[in-house]
């Protein structure tokens, strides 16, 4: 499985790089915000930093808009994935963008059928919201669950990021149902490694090995 990391602060990047858990980056119009650089300066920074695919979003919502806009993204660095959103010019301009070679992501995907739409048009990677899902009551993951049984019934080489994850449950859940890649905040990035029975276990080993005085 592997760990994207979602985010558009390069110290969390790199924190998480020298981990060694990063097999990716993505990014959207909200957290290029927050961090309060210039796109293509970030994403172009981000892609020095890491080694695999780095998602940037585009923000027209035509087909033409997006086309345009992602071919010039995916001018800065071959690392770059074109994330489009989850419509019907979306799912138009992801075949196009497949069709001359540039890697997609189709985001803001809800249910199992949209999965299926963008694996049709030839998207790279889809990205299910389990999160946001959560948050109105649904069971985000079963979606994905749904969204695996459909590729693997078909052979679709469309790879599953879980998406908008809250917790280490979501990361495990998503192991569980056979997500190709969760993408993580860094937060819970760290929130993984952590266990208070393994700090516990280092006091007791430290004073142990103290009072042995060897
Ligand atoms: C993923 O590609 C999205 O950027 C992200 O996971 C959305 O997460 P949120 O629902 O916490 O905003």
């Amino acid at each position: 499985m592997k760990f994207f990391i979602d985010t558009a602060e390069v110290d969390e990047i790199r924190a998480a790089c020298e981990l060694g858990l990063v097999d990716g980056v993505t990014t959207n119009p909200s957290l290029i915000a927050k961090s309060g650089r210039d796109f293509r300066e970030v994403i172009s920074e981000i892609c020095g930093l890491v080694d695999g695919p780095v998602s940037a979003e585009v923000i027209a919502l035509d087909a033409p808009g997006m086309l345009a806009e992602g071919r010039e993204l995916a001018k800065i660095d071959d690392k770059i994935v074109i994330k489009v959103p989850m419509t019907e010019e979306g799912l138009k301009a992801t075949s196009q963008f497949t069709a001359e070679g540039i890697r997609t992501n189709v985001t803001l995907i809800f249910s199992p059928l949209q999965a299926l739409l963008a694996a049709k048009a030839g998207a790279t990677f889809v990205s299910p919201f389990v999160g946001r899902l959560d948050d109105i009551g649904h069971e985000g993951m079963e979606g994905v669950d749904q969204i695996r049984t459909i590729y693997d019934n078909y052979g679709f080489t469309t790879e599953i990021i879980v998406a908008s994850v809250r917790s280490p449950m979501h990361v495990l859940a998503a192991a569980m149902v056979g997500a190709d890649i969760a993408t993580i905040p860094f937060k819970v990035m760290q929130q993984l490694a952590r266990h208070p029975l393994t700090d516990i276990g280092i006091e007791k080993f430290l004073a142990d090995h103290r009072k042995s005085g060897k």
